[in-house]
């Protein structure tokens, strides 16, 4: 996902839309640019590489369009990099055109020539195009959304004529709303330090900006659209790292409380959720990544306690049962950032058949929050860092809670997850937190990781981790939160799995995290120890397998959330002591926006 910024009517409209950018960087952050109108026309700056560690000084402009670029279309350079401008039309864009190759082919015949890769730059030209004709930027919005494919958002300035527009086909933008200017973004973050007053641009929805002049209408039949006036409750300070050195540090700490506060759900909501499943001929839980295992431990949860018959399902996947899917059936999507084009393309594909959906989202408003019967929010505040935490022990505790209404068992429910929260402090102390640092320094040594600077100086590149139950899809989280900030080679395994073909990959002193304690898990810890794993154990209790063993509290059947808290705490140490920084990691974004 990229991030867009904006302004107009601001003296420093271009320092505004680079600050934006610098809020967004954590949606994309390959390369970035900034467009800004000056009495001499407009001047685009563009760069490759991290907005924070940029020294760019805007120009003194009252108008401002930025972009932080997550790549799709073309390499990471600074041609393909936003703005993108065609003849008149300067633009920034967010989403896929999935027609563009006939949108090129088509306007190169008309002399159009480009030189980025991207499918940005084609609707810059196809916008120009319009304009060229005759069509005024309005009828060239409304002609250029019935060709454009895809999910998109775009926002472009025209040269020689004062004003900022946008348009939604797809992609979240959101104005704010001053005395005098406005602001534009793919986040209120963007602009939320001037304004906490918000217009949602809605699929299908465009807009025209200039200073406080704010004009909405129809991208597909022009017509005036009346907006209401959103206050939004987000302290800007919280999206700040405060004393924290990353995102990602401070958000696994934040767990001490979110988890408690995530369970602070409004009870009718609840009901209708726990119904919804209750009477549903099949249940769907459906996610990517982190999601997609939160929605496995889920159906352990729902089987165990609901008694429910669930099939957790990667979002990607779900179109092979799409034929087992009906009007009495229930998809369960998960989804922190509400944003995830594959949850959205399979929940879509669920609802032609008839299903319901029930969503846990963050993001209140985002597409996945609009489209779905009932949604519970997480709660937990935004999460910056691109690896998911606090979102994620929230959407465990409201799935377990969930589960245990299912089964008349709220009560017993809450109290073993209060418990689990109030002992999160006590967990995380200093002690605690030296002995999680000192695992990630042996996990480093047997790798052979030595320390030169140059961030690449591991010799074995694998690591295994594995678990029983509840706890094995707790093992293949970990290893999506290891691979993604410290880029070590890690695998999380069904416990009993191991002896079935993993066990080829063990040799001498390969690293292998056990977690849980029980007799069958470590028969299996047995059998890799015997063939030469480092035995690293993170449970209960201490087993003499173990070569080395953090302790995780014994929390009653929450304990899978207990226990995933020092693996993120694990894989960030694993990342700085390699120098990597867990916030940025490579290739990644915070939401994936494209299919
Ligand atoms: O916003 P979502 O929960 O839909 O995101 C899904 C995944 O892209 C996400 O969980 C990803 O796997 C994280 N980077 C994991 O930390």
């Amino acid at each position: 996902m990229c991030g867009i910024s904006g302004a107009t009517g601001a003296e420093k409209a271009g320092q505004i839309a680079f600050d934006g950018l610098k809020k967004l960087e954590y949606r994309g952050y390959d390369s970035f640019g900034v467009a800004m109108r000056t009495g001499s026309g407009i001047h685009t700056y563009k760069k490759e590489g991290k907005i924070s560690d940029s020294k760019f000084k805007p120009m003194q402009t009252t108008e401002a369009i930025g972009h932080s670029r997550w790549a799709t279309h073309g390499e990471v350079n600074q041609v393909n990099s936003h703005p993108h401008s065609q003849g008149s039309v300067t633009l920034v864009h967010n989403g896929t055109v999935t027609n563009y190759v006939a949108l090129k082919r088509a306007l190169e015949k008309e002399g159009y020539e480009f030189i980025s890769e991207t499918d940005s730059e084609i609707v810059a030209a196809l916008l120009d195009e319009y304009i060229q004709e005759g069509k005024t930027p309005k009828q060239a919005i409304i002609a250029a959304s019935s060709q454009i494919q895809g999910d998109n958002s775009f926002v472009f300035m025209i040269d020689g004529q004062e004003g900022i527009w946008a348009f939604n086909l797809g992609r979240p933008i959101r104005v704010g709303i001053a005395d005098g200017v406005s602001y534009i973004g793919s986040d209120v973050q963007a602009f939320l330090e001037h304004t906490n007053i918000v217009n949602y641009l809605d699929k299908g929805d465009a807009c025209y900006l200039h200073q406080e002049d704010r004009k909405y209408f129809s991208c597909y039949d022009g017509k005036e659209i009346k907006k209401e006036d959103i206050s939004i409750d987000i302290e800007p300070s919280s999206v700040e790292k405060g004393n924290y050195a990353h995102f990602m540090q401070k958000e696994i700490f934040e767990q001490t409380s979110s988890i408690n506060v995530s369970l602070d759900q409004d009870s009718v909501k609840m009901s209708m959720a726990s119904d919804l499943i209750k009477y549903a001929d099949r249940v769907f839980i459906i996610g990517s990544g982190t999601s997609h295992k939160v929605a496995m431990v889920a159906e352990y949860w729902l089987a165990k306690n609901g008694r429910i018959y669930a099939r957790a399902c990667a979002s990607t996947e779900l179109s092979s049962w799409m034929q087992f899917i009906g009007n009495e059936s229930l998809v369960i999507a998960i989804s922190q950032s509400g944003e995830t084009a594959d949850v959205i393309s399979a929940v879509r594909g669920a609802q032609e058949r008839g299903a319901s959906v029930l969503a846990l989202t963050n993001i209140a408003r985002s597409e996945l929050d609009e489209i779905s019967d009932v949604t519970i929010p997480l709660q937990v505040g935004i999460e910056k860092a691109v690896a998911s935490t606090k979102a994620t022990t929230a959407q465990m505790a409201i799935m377990y809670q969930l589960a245990k209404m299912v089964d008349n068992e709220l009560g017993e429910g809450l109290i073993n997850l209060v418990d689990l929260s109030s002992g999160l402090s006590e967990q995380l102390n200093p002690n605690y937190i030296k002995h999680v640092e000192d695992m990630a320094d042996v996990i480093l040594k047997q790798l052979g990781y030595t320390e030169n600077g140059n961030g690449d100086q591991i010799q074995k590149n694998s690591m295994i981790i594995i678990g029983r139950d509840i706890l094995y899809p707790i093992a293949l989280e970990s290893a999506i939160k290891i691979q993604e900030v410290s880029y070590i080679h890690a695998q999380g395994f069904a416990a009993g799995e191991l002896k079935h073909g993993p066990l080829a990959l063990i040799e001498k002193g390969i690293p292998c995290i056990v977690l849980g304690d029980d007799d069958r898990t470590i028969n299996e810890a047995v059998k890799a120890r015997a063939r030469g794993a480092c035995i690293l154990g993170i449970s209960a209790q201490k087993h003499e397998v173990f070569d080395h063993w953090l302790s995780v509290p014994n929390r009653h059947d929450v304990y899978a959330i207990a226990t995933l808290i020092p693996m993120q705490l694990l894989s960030y140490f694993l990342a700085i002591k390699q120098g990597r920084d867990p916030d940025f990691p490579r290739n990644l974004a915070k939401a994936v926006t494209v299919e």
